[in-house]
Parts: C-alpha cells; structure tokens; sequence
C-alpha cells in the first residue's frame, strides 16, 4: 500500500466535487483519477484538479493505481459499479444509498468478503458533532428506556430539480424519492441512535411534482427495543426547513435540529427532582441556548464526507470496520423498501 491512500471518483455529476475537495483535505490522501461516462464532466473535474480522466471506468481501474475508489453514480448503480471497483482489489466507498435493492446489497456484501476488501458507505451525517454526542448518551443509556423516535423532513426540492436528470425520482435508477434520495440520511441518523425497526405501517404520495415516485411520506414505527416512533418526510415542503430527529425516554430527552443539537435534558444533570409535571417549555428554551453552545465546536463542523473517508483510512490502515460499514448501511434501506411495500399494500410490514 502506497503511503498516502489513492483515491478515484466514479461518477462526476452533483456529489462528485464534494469527494474530491474532502479526499484533497485530508493530509494522507491523494486524489488521482475520475470516471464518467460524459467526457465534458470528466474534463472538469480534470482541469479543475489536474487528475487523469476516463469515460470508461474499467480502463481507469486496469490503467491506475488506486487503494479506494468513491462510488458517485445514480443509486440504482451503486452495487454493479461498487461491484466492479472491489473486484479490481480496491476499497470501496459509496454514496447513499448502499443500493435500491436487496439483491445488489447481497451481492456487494458478497464481494467485499470474498475480495477481502473494505466497504463503507456515505451517511455523512453520523459524523456531525450533536449525532456523535447524542449516539454516545444513548450507548451511556443516560436516556434511560427508550420511549419514543421521530424524524421530521420538511424539504423542497423545484421541478426543475427533477428534470435536471433522467435518473431523478425514477424506481429503476433512483429506487425512490424523499425517501430513498434525500431522507436516508435522517433515517440512517435514526437506527442509529434509536436501534433496529421490527415493524413500519406508511402512507405514501405524489402530490406536487411529475415523478414516478413519492415526494410526501409518512410512516409509524415499532423499534426492536419496543419503542415507537414516526418518519414523516417531504420535498413539497416551499422553501424547505431543516430536520428534526428526536430521541426521548424515561430518563431525558434530545433533539437534533438541522444537524445541531437544538435540546437536551438528562435526569442525571438534575439538581432537584422535576415533579410529576417535569419540565417548563422555558426551561427547554434556556437549555438549548446552552447546549448549542457548550457542544458545537467549529472544528467539527468540517466537511463530514472527509471526516467519513478519514475514517475508512483509519480502517484500512489499522485492518478495523468503517463506521458506516456495508452491513450497518443496509438496514436503512430496508427501513425505505418495507415502507414502500405498506404503502402499497395496506398492511404493516415486519424486518426480519
Ligand atoms: N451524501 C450526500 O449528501 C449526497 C448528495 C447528493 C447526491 N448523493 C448521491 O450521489 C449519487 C450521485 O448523485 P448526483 O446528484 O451526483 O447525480 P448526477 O446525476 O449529478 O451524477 C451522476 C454521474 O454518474 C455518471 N454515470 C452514469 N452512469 C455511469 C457509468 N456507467 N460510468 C461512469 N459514470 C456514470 C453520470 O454521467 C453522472 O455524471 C446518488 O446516489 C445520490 O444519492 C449523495
């Protein structure tokens, strides 16, 4: 293995230049090649970091050499090209989604083992400050039982947003809308903090855009732990506010609002009992002004994708697990898929 981890892009559309300014941020990495299928995509990304371009992605794996490859293709292209790059020997990072089926997540499961190589997949935001903060409360038990988790996601996103690709809110590319596309990363946060879904019951709709799929949903949920909660999620939302993922138990509650920690109550902290009434809206006011301030250093609040590739470095080089490995990533997607399938058939839906 080369000292500094040599990297290559497959996909060069929205995402791609996000991977390629965290992967040039980080001291032990280097940026090499990139891979698109549209030549003036490439050049851009050549000219504007002076890397090797392809249009043929296998000829970029066969001509360079790379450790980790970024996968920035449509979702419904994630497995083959995932696939493609692990069977070449390289490790592997790929966007969100993991992949919009259950077989091409077997399959990609299956390579990695039978390569030998890494796999992890972008789900940025479990890198940010307040969700690291509240996983390790919750891994404390400082919430006491679990009661109860909600993710709102309020967002808009134009026509023209659709249109502006082929792929965008089909089944077959995108394996979705707000849901698979843009609410993954809300529900990933989630699993995460809240544990495994056992059984979902959703509603599902269209109603502001052309688009194959969904762009309003919502679903209620029961946690392997017992507890509940709720997904509610939309791109119809003008002009689009931030999400809110909530966490509450028996003993304190957190929210995370647009990736900050917006409140957060421990019964540990208490200095006197709150009665059986517990706490004041006010008391809830002060103590986001101080939580915000106590727990959101600037230094954290960097590029999470370079955060999450320096992660899969660390991984590689100390033979560990990414944090958002292949089998940690695919839950969320089953979460999407079993909503989907109650939407469409009227019943509740049980994971396995
Ligand atoms: N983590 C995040 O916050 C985030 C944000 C945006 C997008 N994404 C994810 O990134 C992925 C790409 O999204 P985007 O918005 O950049 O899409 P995009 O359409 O802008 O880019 C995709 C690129 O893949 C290329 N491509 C298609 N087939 C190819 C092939 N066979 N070989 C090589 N290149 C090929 C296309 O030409 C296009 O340039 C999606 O899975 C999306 O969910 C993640």
């Amino acid at each position: 293995m080369t000292e500094k981890m040599r990297f290559g892009i497959i996909g060069a559309g929205v995402i791609a230049p996000t991977h390629a300014k965290a992967i040039r941020s980080l001291p032990d990495a280097e940026l090499v090649a990139v891979a698109d299928v549209i030549p003036e995509r490439v050049e851009k990304i050549v000219d504007t970091y002076g890397i090797h371009g392809y249009t043929d992605i296998q000829a970029m794996l066969d001509k360079e050499q790379l450790d980790i490859v970024t996968i920035c293709t449509p979702s419904g292209m994630h497995g083959e090209h995932a696939c493609m790059a692990m069977r070449s020997g390289r490790h592997v990072v790929v966007e969100k989604p993991m992949e919009i089926r259950r077989a091409a997540m077997d399959e990609m499961l299956h390579v990695q083992k039978e390569q030998l190589v890494k796999l992890a997949v972008i789900s940025q935001h479990r890198f940010d400050a307040a969700n690291q903060q509240v996983h390790a409360l919750v891994a404390e038990q400082a919430f006491g039982k679990l009661v109860m988790g909600n993710a709102l996601i309020p967002w808009w996103r134009s026509q023209g947003y659709y249109d502006s690709g082929a792929w965008r809110g089909t089944w077959q590319f995108d394996g979705g809308g707000v849901l698979m596309n843009q609410s993954i990363h809300s529900i990933d946060v989630l699993q995460w903090l809240m544990g495994k879904v056992k059984s979902i019951y959703a509603y599902t709709d269209t109603r502001v855009h052309r688009m194959e799929s969904e762009d309003v949903a919502v679903a209620v949920l029961r946690f392997a732990n017992g507890a509940l909660g709720t997904i509610a999620a939309t791109t119809g939302a003008y002009p689009g506010t931030g999400t809110r993922i909530e966490i509450y138990g028996d003993k304190g509650s957190a929210s995370i609002e647009a990736d900050e920690l917006g409140y957060l109550h421990l019964a540990r902290d208490d200095k006197e009992a709150m009665g059986d009434y517990g706490g004041s809206g006010k008391a809830a006011k002060a103590e986001k002004a101080e939580a915000s301030a106590a727990n959101n250093p600037a230094a954290l609040s960097t590029n999470s994708h370079a955060l999450q590739f320096a992660d899969m470095i660390r991984a590689i080089r100390e033979d560990g697990t990414p944090l958002v490995d292949g089998v940690s990533a695919r839950h969320p997607v089953e979460i999407i898929l079993a909503i989907y399938e109650s939407a469409r058939t009227g019943k509740e839906v049980t994971l396995s």
